[in-house]
């Protein structure tokens, strides 16, 4: 079959799979191909075990692979045969030199755009996926015109709003798709011919057109106000537990306005996940390069709130259990940073694995879907560790419970039982806030939920 355009996607993670494989399925009449420069992930995605976990997403790839949808390892040739070239490498924050720790690390997004200038024969449209420090399609313009082999390129951001967990859902049905272009007739004829492909299936109204840097900027803000909505709640929560409010009625009440709204007012152990923390520090750095170190200053704290939430949850269980940790069995519920996804990249239970280490607590971890991540993530930490799928046998033998990921099993689980198997006194502290409390404390536990009163026999 002759298909009527040729997408291409460079990067084959968590973004590229799950957003070529909805264009694949949406559009029969694009060949969309995704290549990557790792071969393991390759060979994964052409297998019946992908390299992620996504609800929904195997359907949708063992649906329309080898129709319209390919894995390839074979950069060159697919950028030559390419009409759309999204780009979604990787883009985390830098480890070195300048803006160490805060900057994102551009050396992959770099070597694509000049891989698709050397490769390209054709004109092409190059669409950033990959979140960016606005300003990045300018570095991107001159790099693909830096030499004059007279292809034309043309740039759009269109950046990725789908969340891990409900990508799927996300991708089928999401709140807006953003294109931004140079406000040119060719970046606005560019930018038409994206808006084409996804009104295959997103209603027009909901594909929204800005100029380039407003896209740019977009991402790293949307970001920003979520990761800081958890930050404000997580720091009111910390208020609660000295004053014996409840953070749940709290943010119900806050909630309940609508010009608030009540979504992402769940107290918790804190954010983590690839982005936030990341896109803020980004955000931070690129304030300061500008010389606008109030407004830096001021997105900084939602990140020093959340490593202080997470700190917080430690010391809260080091005092509720006596001041040691010292050879206490310790069982974390879950490791991935959120539900339905196997995920682990900055999970708040990586950080509180590492400290509850320190103290010399025993661990015990178990999650559905993000044991082999979580064995790499303490791979190179001292201390017994000890991974089980089985959350019940997981807990067995434990002094405590800590809850790190809000997967719906854990509210299921029949805890009279799982209190029998336990050292006592026995300790649950919810960092997620998802368990029925007073339940588990009538059966014997002392319960620690974050920013309400603590429900203890002592
Ligand atoms: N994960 C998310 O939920 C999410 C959501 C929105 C936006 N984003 C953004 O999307 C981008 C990608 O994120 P991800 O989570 O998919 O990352 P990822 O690490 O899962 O995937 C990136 C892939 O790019 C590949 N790659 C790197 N350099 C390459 C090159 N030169 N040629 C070919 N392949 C190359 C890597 O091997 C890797 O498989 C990032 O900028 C991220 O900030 C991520």
């Amino acid at each position: 079959m002759a298909f009527e355009k040729s997408i291409l996607c460079i990067g084959a993670g968590y973004v590229g799979g799950p957003t070529m494989a909805m264009i694949a399925r949406k559009c029969p009449q694009y060949r969309v191909t995704v290549v990557d420069t790792n071969p393991k992930r390759i060979a994964a995605w052409n297998s019946d075990t992908l390299p992620i976990y996504e609800p929904g997403l195997d359907e949708i790839v063992k649906g329309a692979r080898g129709r319209n949808l390919f894995f390839s390892t074979r950069i060159d040739a697919a950028i030559q045969e390419a009409d759309v070239i999204f780009v979604s490498v990787n883009t985390p924050t830098k480890t070195f030199g300048a803006g160490a720790g805060m900057a994102a690390d551009l050396q992959y997004w770099e070597k694509t755009a000049r891989q698709i200038r050397e490769a390209s024969q054709s004109p092409k449209i190059i669409v950033e996926k990959s979140t960016l420090p606005v300003k990045t399609a300018l570095a991107m313009e001159r790099i693909l015109t830096a030499t004059a082999n007279g292809v034309r390129f043309d740039i759009l951001s269109n950046p990725e709003f789908m969340a891990e967990g409900t990508g799927i859902k996300d991708l089928e049905s999401p709140d807006r798709v953003l294109i931004g272009s140079r406000e040119t007739p060719d970046g606005i004829r560019a930018r038409g011919e994206l808006v084409k492909i996804y009104a295959n299936w997103v209603p027009r109204e909901r594909i929204i057109t800005s100029n380039i840097w407003s896209s740019e900027l977009s991402k790293l803000v949307s970001n920003a106000f979520l990761a800081q909505r958890i930050s404000s709640i997580n720091a009111i929560s910390s208020l609660c537990e000295k004053t014996e409010a409840n953070i749940t009625e709290v943010a119900r009440a806050v909630g309940m306005d609508s010009r608030l709204g009540d979504k992402f007012l769940n107290a918790s152990i804190g954010f983590g996940g690839s982005c936030f923390k990341k896109d803020i520090l980004n955000l931070v750095y690129l304030c300061r390069q500008y010389g606008l170190d109030e407004v830096a200053d001021y997105w900084d704290g939602v990140v020093r709130i959340n490593d202080y939430q997470k700190e917080r949850f430690v010391l809260n269980m080091l005092r509720a259990m006596f001041n040691t940790l010292a050879g206490k069995r310790i069982c974390l519920f879950g490791f991935a940073f959120k539900a339905n996804t196997g995920d682990t990249r900055e999970s708040p239970a990586i950080y509180v694995s590492r400290r509850l280490l320190e103290e010399r607590a025993e661990l015990v971890i178990t999650d559905p879907r993000a044991l082999a991540n979580a064995g790499v993530d303490l791979a190179d930490t001292k201390g017994e560790i000890a991974f089980v799928e089985d959350p019940c046998e997981a807990a067995a033998g434990c002094d405590a419970i800590a809850v790190m990921t809000e997967w719906g099993i854990y509210a299921t689980l029949d805890f009279k039982k799982i209190y029998e198997t336990m050292r006592k006194p026995a300790f649950i502290f919810d960092g997620r806030n998802i368990l029925d409390h007073q339940n588990l404390f009538r059966i014997g536990f002392n319960v620690f939920p974050v920013g309400k009163p603590p429900l203890t026999h002592f």
